[in-house]
C-alpha cells in the first residue's frame, strides 16, 4: 500500500493524513468543498509547524512531509489509491454514502476502511461490492500522538486484507489491535461508561471539574482527568459515541448520555475546538 487517500479532513482526518505522510506515504486529502479543504489544510500546517517550534521536526522534513500530500475537492481524485480511509463526521447515512461513491471510484482492489469509532463497520460494508475489502481502522485524538489503532473485522473481511492492514499499521510506528464488529470495539467500550460517570458526579455536584479531573490524573496516573479528555474529543463527537453505544450495546444505562453533555452541545460548547467545554480554551 503507497497511496493512501483520506476523506474528511476534520481533527481525526488531518491527523491521519499526517500520520501517513510522516511515514513516507503518498496521501490523497479529500473534502467536499475548498472552504473544508482549507481547513483540513490548516490543520495539517499547524501540527507540523508546532513540531518544528518544539525542535520535534527539522523545517526540511515538514516540507517533504506536506509535498507527499495533495488536496483535492471530491472522491474522484482517489482512482488510484490503495486505502481510503473515510473520517467524515459520525453519521451512518453519511458514511454509507461515502462508501458508495468510493465503492463507484476506487479500483476494485483497494481496501475502503472507516475510522468510525461506534457505528457498525458490517452495515457500512454490506452497502459496497467488495465488503470482503472493507475493514475499520480506528485511531485514537491525537492521532499522530496515540499508538493505537483497532483494526476492526467483520464476517466478511478477508483475512488478506486484515493482514495487510496490521501490517500497514506496524509501519506506522503503531499497535494494531484486530477486534470483531461490535458496539464500541474495545477502548471506546470501555472508556465511555467511565467518562459518562464522570460527567453524571460533576453534573450532580458532588466535586469540582478540577478536582474530579485532579483525582484521576493524579490518584491514578492517567495522562488527562475525563473533563479535560472529553473536551479533546469534543463533546458532539462523545454525545454520538455513547448515543451510537446505548443503542447497539442493548441500552446499558451506563452509556445513557449524561444530560449535562447533551446540553452543552445543545449550546454549541464542543471542547476544544470551539473554544469552550466543561473548561474554556484560548
Ligand atoms: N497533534 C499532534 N501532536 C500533538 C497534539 C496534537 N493534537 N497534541 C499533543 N501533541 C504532541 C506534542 O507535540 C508532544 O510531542 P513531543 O513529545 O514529541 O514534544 C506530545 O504530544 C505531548 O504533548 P504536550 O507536552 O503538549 O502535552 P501532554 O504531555 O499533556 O500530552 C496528550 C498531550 C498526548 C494529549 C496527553 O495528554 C494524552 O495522552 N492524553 C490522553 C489522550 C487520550 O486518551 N486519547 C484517546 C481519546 S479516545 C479516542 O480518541 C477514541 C474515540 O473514538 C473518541
Amino acid at each position: 500500500m503507497n497511496t493512501i487517500g483520506v476523506v474528511g479532513l476534520g481533527t481525526m482526518g488531518a491527523g491521519i493524513v499526517e500520520v501517513f505522510a510522516r511515514n513516507g506515504l503518498d496521501v490523497v486529502a479529500v473534502e467536499i468543498g475548498e472552504a473544508a479543504l482549507e481547513r483540513g489544510r490548516g490543520i495539517l500546517t499547524g501540527s507540523t509547524d508546532r513540531a518544528v517550534a518544539r525542535g520535534k521536526l527539522a523545517p526540511a522534513d515538514r516540507d517533504a512531509l506536506l509535498g507527499r500530500v495533495r488536496f483535492e475537492v471530491g472522491t474522484d481524485a482517489l482512482r488510484d489509491a490503495d486505502l481510503v480511509i473515510e473520517a467524515v463526521p459520525e453519521r451512518l447515512d453519511l458514511k454509507r454514502s461515502v462508501f458508495a461513491e468510493l465503492d463507484r471510484v476506487c479500483k476494485p482492489s483497494a481496501v475502503l476502511a472507516t475510522n468510525t469509532s461506534s457505528l457498525p463497520v458490517t452495515e457500512i460494508a454490506v452497502g459496497t461490492v467488495r465488503p470482503d475489502r472493507v475493514i475499520g481502522m480506528h485511531f485514537f485524538n491525537p492521532a499522530p500522538v496515540m499508538k493505537l489503532v483497532e483494526v476492526v473485522r467483520t464476517v466478511v473481511t478477508a483475512d488478506d486484507v486484515v493482514a495487510d492492514v496490521a501490517a500497514l499499521c506496524t509501519r506506522l510506528g503503531k499497535r494494531g489491535v484486530v477486534i470483531g464488529d461490535r458496539a464500541g470495539f474495545i477502548a471506546n467500550a470501555l472508556l465511555f461508561g467511565y467518562l459518562n460517570h464522570a460527567v453524571t458526579l460533576y453534573g450532580n455536584g458532588y466535586v469540582s471539574r478540577a478536582d474530579l479531573d485532579t483525582a484521576m490524573r493524579v490518584g491514578c496516573g492517567l495522562p488527562m482527568g475525563p473533563l479535560a479528555l472529553l473536551d479533546l474529543i469534543g463533546l458532539d463527537v462523545a454525545a454520538e459515541i455513547l448515543d451510537t453505544m446505548y443503542r447497539r450495546g442493548g441500552r446499558d444505562r451506563r452509556h445513557a448520555p449524561a444530560p449535562l453533555i447533551t446540553q452543552l452541545v445543545t449550546a454549541g460548547f464542543l471542547g476544544r475546538k470551539s473554544g469552550r467545554g466543561f473548561y474554556t480554551y484560548e
